[in-house]
């Protein structure tokens, strides 16, 4: 039989593979759409510096029992940038598309997952998708779609324009999707409260299929500093990369070629570099044939003499707005945060926040991990994540800490790059540099841990001291005041006062 070839769109293939982007089954589907959707309101702020306000419903549409699988409608309101309304279209109804492909630190990165949530919402109810957006601008934009997935294009099925009376800035989406809520409940739960603690100058509120409010206040209004778009780094660079900058360079030489297109490069730097490589400053980029490129790009990885990335492209929280969101969200007893120094990994930046917290709402037995990249909780895969892999490696005994002690870990890894293993963002991968940087960072704040744990047994043993001595001490009196033929008992509660003021001192 003779083969048949045939091309598909890759909306065609998501569908195919939902899977890889993590909507598996009816549970997972429900999560991920809401993550997709909450992570897209919050990077839609994080644009403008605004304090997201994102409101979320979801509400159960026929009468299935609740262990069933149910069509359910999800509705999603932010107060963020608003979308142009030309681009409204192919940003839902399109997947690879979307305004993130940039060199900054965003939640978003594949231009997939909102996109993906509503197309798994068509697949399973066949509806459409509402969608109502403004810039701020004195109109609101109001679009009815569906995918054609074929094609991967939008179908556009209605366009309304409203007058924005008071200047409503943000976007709403709302969808139906078959899932099953009941069985996502614990990981919705998870995923909001962690959002709400990475995101602590957020207001987050949750309607469930019940009708039960949960409600994330936020208790800051300072956001970390927005990221800023940034060149490639020439240690991150390959031939493909060389290439597409010369089809758009306005450069005619050489020496303003590698200053205009690669971050920190300057004029001392290309010089030095293209000394080394052995190429004439002068030489116009358009001309490099095949062969020169390929040795252009060798001599890139060769030269030692490139600065690291800086890390104006990356927003990490910042132990402040960290410790502020952890406070918030587990009250512990005690908490340490770290933030280490910008690292980078194949040319992309990448910095590393730690935390570790004891006491509080932290459970005591199972040793907690809460991981997150780019501000996103990440709470599936736990096993095969980087983070995990170090804390293990770790022999916490050297800290002091047990196995029933009240203890949380929490790693943040941000970076232009996230090297995340699959599109549905579970886990990141091992890459060696993230791993020594998430090692270092856990050692730090592990040792605060470990000296607030000393200093704490220190003060259990003195407390103890103590009330042996208030037990004993009024009998060792009146005994030796009997011994000692004395009818009035000398007051101990002076020497006790002295010894509990002794203690405190010893603090
Ligand atoms: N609430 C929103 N506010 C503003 N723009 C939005 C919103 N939701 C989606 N967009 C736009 O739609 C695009 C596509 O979103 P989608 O979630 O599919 O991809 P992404 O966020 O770019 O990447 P990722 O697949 O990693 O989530 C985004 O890049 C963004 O420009
Ligand atoms: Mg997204």
């Amino acid at each position: 039989m003779a083969q048949t070839f045939e091309e598909i769109s890759a909306a065609d293939f998501f569908y195919r593979n939902r899977d890889i982007a993590g909507f598996t089954n009816p549970a997972r589907a429900v999560f991920s759409s809401m993550r997709e959707l909450v992570e897209n309101a919050l990077d839609a702020s994080d644009l403008y510096s605004v304090s997201p306000d994102i409101y979320i419903r979801l509400s159960q549409e026929d009468e299935a029992e609740p262990d069933e699988i149910a069509v359910y409608t999800l509705r999603i309101e932010d107060n963020g940038s608003g979308i142009p309304p030309r681009h409204i279209p192919s940003a839902f109804g399109q997947v690879l598309f979307g305004s993130k492909y940039k060199l900054k630190q965003a939640r978003g990165t594949f231009g997939l997952g909102g996109t993906m949530a509503i197309l798994y919402g068509q697949i399973t109810t066949h509806k459409p998708v509402y969608v109502a957006s403004s810039t701020g601008t004195s109109k609101i934009y109001k679009y009815k779609l569906m995918i054609d997935i074929q094609r991967n294009r939008p179908l556009i099925l209605d366009r309304k324009i409203q007058i924005n009376k008071d200047k409503w800035r943000g976007t709403i989406v709302e969808f139906c999707l078959e899932g099953d809520y009941f069985r996502a409940m614990p990981k919705i739960l998870e995923y909001l409260k962690q959002t709400a603690l990475v995101t602590p100058y957020a207001n987050i509120t949750f309607i469930d299929p019940k009708g039960r409010l949960y409600k994330f206040t936020r208790v800051t209004t300072k956001m970390p500093p927005p990221p800023k778009e940034t060149l490639p780094h020439p240690y991150g660079v390959d031939v493909e990369t060389i290439q597409r900058l010369i089809r758009i360079t306005p450069c005619r030489n050489m020496l303003d070629f590698m200053k205009t297109h690669f971050h920190r490069v300057g004029e001392n730097i290309a010089h030095h570099f293209l000394e080394f490589a052995g190429i004439s400053e002068r030489k116009n980029p358009k001309k490099l044939k095949p062969h020169e490129i390929v040795r252009l790009v060798r001599m890139i990885k060769r030269f030692k003499g490139f600065l690291p990335p800086d890390a104006s492209c990356l927003s990490p929280l910042g132990e402040e707005l960290l410790k502020a969101g952890i406070l918030k969200e587990l009250k512990p007893e005690f908490t340490a945060v770290f933030q280490r120094k910008p690292s980078t990994y194949s040319g992309h930046p990448f910095i590393v926040e730690t935390a570790i917290v004891y006491g509080g709402d932290v459970p005591k037995d199972d040793f907690p991990v809460y991981r997150f990249a780019n501000r996103i909780p990440l709470l599936y895969d736990e096993a095969s994540d980087v983070s995990v892999k170090v804390i293990r490696s770790i022999n916490w005994r050297r800290y002091k800490v047990l196995p029933d002690m009240p203890i949380a870990i929490l790693v943040h890894v941000c970076s232009t790059k996230v090297p995340y293993k699959t599109v549905g963002k579970e886990f990141i991968a091992d890459r060696p540099e993230v791993k020594r940087e998430i090692l270092n960072g856990i050692r730090e704040v592990a040792r605060q841990l470990q000296r607030f744990l000393t200093k704490r047994e220190h003060v259990e043993k003195e407390r103890r001291r103590l009330s042996v001595f208030s037990k004993y001490l009024p009998k060792i009196a009146r005994f030796s005041t009997e011994l000692a033929g004395k009818e009035k008992t000398p007051d101990i509660k002076k020497l006790l006062r002295t010894v509990r003021k002794l203690e405190e001192e010893k603090k």
